[in-house]
């Protein structure tokens, strides 16, 4: 057991700096077991008080520290587990400190570490402090020059900004100085040394600069790079365009690397990123990870504008780089690959991800107020919700006013840290609104219900809307108060005609409701027939709608609504019905029959983007189903699904199967969005089939294996396959696990696949796998693809009766938190909901929290999201 409870940091408890710090000098000695950093920092006092000059550092061995040339003895200043401290200082002042390290040894991932061999860094949020002494907070930004030496074998040295010199050095050392003109908090800094290939480019900016561009990958790897470098080229183009943003930097360098904790990382001119999210080709790499890259590229090459040249004031401001970065990369993914598949995409995440958390105890608002480790607040609800928020903005404003503010913003706080405050004062000054108001989104937890009822006066020709709003408590936050929603409203007719209609004497097809009390009532007038009403149209707010539409209601939508998301959602929402109903026991088979047919109209509709019909077939995972199931069943939920997959199959096979030869690859690959649709349609048509596994049906699912000529088609068999079971699957399995094992990206996908594995003995499976020569968990790529895929797609077997698959994750998270605390926190998550389900499964997942929190050294990290998920309510 713990004794002492961490404090928790506080926004309220913002200070601004005691110290500035102007210039940095880093001098980095590589040795993998003992690294000496030298810092020189050009230290100022900030304000008026003496106070002591007080440093972050960690899991350093100290050298010495000397201030102004003058060595400093041991009673000048205190050293202790995480900080130096100097009591007596002058106004300002050159601090000189040398520190060894032990990047081999650091298997945590953050500060300085080693990867296949090389030398990374990852500094966000807060491991710069295991690098060096040094104010380790976001809004102390410096001008960086740093000289990194090491043996001549690390043949890339590599820093942020630009190369100054470079150059062999005696005793078979070389070294290389590079320096970063623009100043940045330390989170941004970055390192890596080793062997490297390299893919080079140039891009021509809007000014007529030319910046090179160069991405370095595993020897061998290059060729692998090439899309991520042309997703590079559109993001900088992109980001001109849109926002009016350039590139500042003469270069621009990626790295790729294997052990990441996280995706990528936007450190100033040299991105990192994990290899997963940076190399591709067809043979290896599916179409959702070309996706994956090209929005992850753009992420963190948009960051350059939105988190570098303005950075965060502190760690509670972290959306206003995150939200906004998110919002700008998926405007760009938008752009380039279809609005409404886009928007569909990101629904489907903020809702699997986002909701869950604000029905759980780990919600929290976009702008938190509180915390024990940063680390923990890299959720789904500061990036995805973030964005909603932003979306929002935009859509109460208007586009023009938005990128006013945009500009605003980019002009007023460059170079700068700053606040969400600061930031939403742009969007009010440029627009004359009154924000107050909508900044409670950042304030306020928790996902809004949003009630729309319709009266329909057929004499008078008027549609009365009714809406109302109210959020549930969410921890800390018992009362809420409502918000201001942008409501996009559209009508149709019960053919699925569009039916225009008047709002304040002005004709329309569409209109823009803004809710912003409690309750409201809309009346829009000549209203010509009875209509079908197509509310939130492009999900234009986070919440959870509620509507009084009956079922005939939403196969008008369904089968017409121009707003392709509300088509869409339409269809997700009568399949949502249909399975909850069964997973209550009260089956409605002749409603299946219907939805099964109006699912075959909608896919025989030829003008419909396959990428679209792609997500029409797929019906709401069981994740999704359990937050509106009370409590949640997930044995009854996966059941339920299951059965209305198989009717779909049997309604639909001979459509599917049509669809399945029809889309067949005849010219090259290509990775864009219509190569994509395609085989996305094709592999959910096959994924949909093998809910009835017949002998023609496993037959088809191992042509398709056998004939794959690309991942995206090998996984789609694999996984047809594994649907079926037996000995075809088996012998599948061996045959890709033979082929590919000499790559770890693919291998990840074979363990993943696996550990998805609804069927009954796939847990023993999972379990044997952890034993398998090629699993490591010091690999977070690899720990992830079994262990998080098995606690967060696998509801059936995760869920298991007994509790053993909840004792096997809590067994992984200890085991992990033992040298990766951050990685061992991200994986708490599944636990957390615990409250949501049945009885029996919450004691049980309860149980497996309270072990977690009990453990003997038990980092902050993962003792921060246990005790908080379990609540109140422990024992
Ligand atoms: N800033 C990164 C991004 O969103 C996120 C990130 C990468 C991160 N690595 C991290 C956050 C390590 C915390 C810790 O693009
Ligand atoms: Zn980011």
């Amino acid at each position: 057991m713990r004794t002492e409870t961490p404090q928790p940091i506080r926004l309220s408890d913002y200070r601004p700096p005691a110290f500035l710090i102007d210039e940095v000098r880093l001098d980095f000695a590589l040795e993998p077991s003992r690294t000496r950093v030298k810092a020189q920092l050009s230290v100022r006092r900030n304000g008026e008080h003496a106070e002591p000059l007080v440093l972050n550092g960690e899991r350093l061995k100290p050298i010495s520290v000397a201030i102004d040339g003058r060595v400093l003895g041991e009673s000048e200043r205190t050293i202790d587990a995480e900080f130096l401290t100097v009591p007596d200082v002058p106004d300002a002042f050159v601090l000189a400190t040398e520190v060894e390290i032990d990047p081999a040894a650091n298997k945590a991932l953050d500060g300085l570490y080693m990867s296949g061999g090389r030398f990374c860094t990852q500094c966000e949020a807060e491991g710069f402090r295991k690098i060096t002494w040094y104010p380790d907070r976001p809004d102390v930004l410096s001008r960086f020059t740093v000289r990194i030496e090491a043996d001549r074998s690390f043949q890339h040295l590599l820093s942020n900004g630009n190369l100054i010199e470079a150059g062999d050095l005696p005793g078979g050392r070389r070294y290389a100085v590079w320096n970063d003109p623009f100043p940045k908090p330390c989170y941004l800094f970055a390192l890596v040394a080793g062997e490297l290939d390299v893919l080079e480019d140039k891009l021509v900016t809007m000014s007529g600069r030319t910046v090179d561009l160069r991405i370095f990958v595993d020897p061998g790897m290059a060729p692998r790079a090439a899309y991520a470098m042309d997703a590079l080229k559109r993001s900088m183009k992109w980001d001109e365009q849109a926002f009016g943003r350039e590139y500042d930097l003469d270069l621009f360098m990626i790295v790729a690397v294997r052990d990441f904790n996280f995706g990528a990382m936007e450190n100033k001119g040299l991105n990192i990123f994990n290899s997963s999210l940076l190399l591709a080709d067809p043979e290896t790499a599916t179409d959702l990870d070309y996706e994956r890259i090209e929005s992850v590229v753009a992420h963190e090459y948009f960051h350059n504008w939105t988190g570098d040249r303005i950075t965060c004031r502190d760690w509670f401001q972290l959306c206003l780089k995150e939200g906004l970065t998110v919002f700008r990369d998926q405007s760009f993914s938008a752009d380039m690959r279809g609005e409404a598949v886009q928007r569909i995409k990101d629904v489907k995440a903020l809702r699997a991800r986002q909701f869950a958390e604000d029905q759980g105890p780990l919600a929290h608002p976009v702008r938190p107020s509180s915390y024990l480790k940063i680390d923990n607040f890299y959720t789904a609800t500061i990036y995805e919700k973030g964005a909603e928020v932003i979306r929002m903005l935009k859509a109460l404003i208007g586009a023009e006013a938005f990128r006013k503010g945009m500009d605003l913003y980019f002009e007023r706080w460059d170079g700068h840290a700053t606040t969400v405050e600061a930031f939403i004062a742009c969007f009010a000054e440029v627009s004359g609104r009154d924000l107050t108001d909508f900044f409670a989104w950042y304030e306020q937890a928790g996902t809004p219900t949003l009630t729309v009822k319709r009266r329909y006066d057929a004499a008078a020709r008027t549609l009365e809307l009714e809406l109302t709003q109210s959020t549930a408590p969410t921890p800390g936050q018992p009362t809420k108060r409502p918000l201001p929603m942008p409501i996009r409203i559209g009508l149709l007719d019960a053919e699925g005609r569009t039916l225009a209609f008047e709002r304040d004497g002005q004709a329309l097809d569409e209109t823009l409701v803004v809710l912003d009390a409690a309750e409201a009532k809309v009346t829009l007038t000549g209203v010509e027939r009875e209509p079908v009403v197509s509310a939130l149209r492009g999900f234009s707010a986070p919440v959870t709608l509620v509507t009084d539409a009956k079922p005939k209601d939403r196969y008008v939508l369904l089968a017409g609504d121009p707003d392709l998301f509300n088509r869409w959602e339409a269809g997700q929402d009568l399949a949502r019905d249909l399975m909850l109903a069964r997973a209550a026991g009260r089956p409605d088979e002749v409603a299946e029959e219907r939805y099964a047919e109006a699912l075959g109209r909608a896919l025989a509709d030829q003008a419909a983007d396959p990428a679209f019909k792609a997500l029409l077939l797929a019906l709401p995972t069981e994740a999704e189903l359990s937050l509106a199931m009370k409590p949640a069943d997930p044995a009854a939920l996966h059941a339920a699904r299951d059965a209305l997959r198989l009717r779909l199959a049997l309604h639909l096979g001979e459509q599917l199967k049509h669809l399945h030869i029809g889309l067949q690859q005849l010219g090259e690959f290509t990775p864009d969005a219509a190569g994509a649709g395609r085989r996305a349609l094709r592999n959910a048509a096959l994924d949909l089939l093998a809910a009835n596994p017949r002998a023609d049906v496993a037959e088809l699912a191992e042509g398709h294996y056998r004939a794959a000529t690309n991942m995206t088609d090998a996984i789609g068999g694999l996984n047809a396959l594994m649907l079926v079971g037996g000995e075809a699957f088996e012998a599948a399995l061996a045959d890709f696990f033979e082929r590919w094992k000499s790559e770890p990206l693919v291998i990840d996908k074979w363990f993943a696949l696996q550990a998805r594995d609804p069927s009954e003995g796939a847990f023993g499976r999972v379990l044997g796998l952890t034993a398998h020569p090629a699993f490591d968990p010091k690999n977070p790529n690899r720990l992830r693809a079994l262990v998080s895929t098995f606690s967060s797609a696998n509801p059936a077997r995760f869920h298991d009766p007994s509790g053993a698959g909840y004792s096997f994750l809590a067994d992984q998270i200890l085991a992990v938190d033992g040298f990766n605390p951050m990685t061992a926190a991200r994986m708490v998550e599944p636990l957390g909901g615990w409250r949501r389900y049945t009885p029996e499964l919450g004691e049980l997942m309860k149980a497996q929290l309270a072990r977690i929190r009990a453990h003997e050294g038990l980092s902050k990290n993962v003792y921060e999201l246990a005790s908080k998920a379990l609540g109140s309510d422990e024992d």
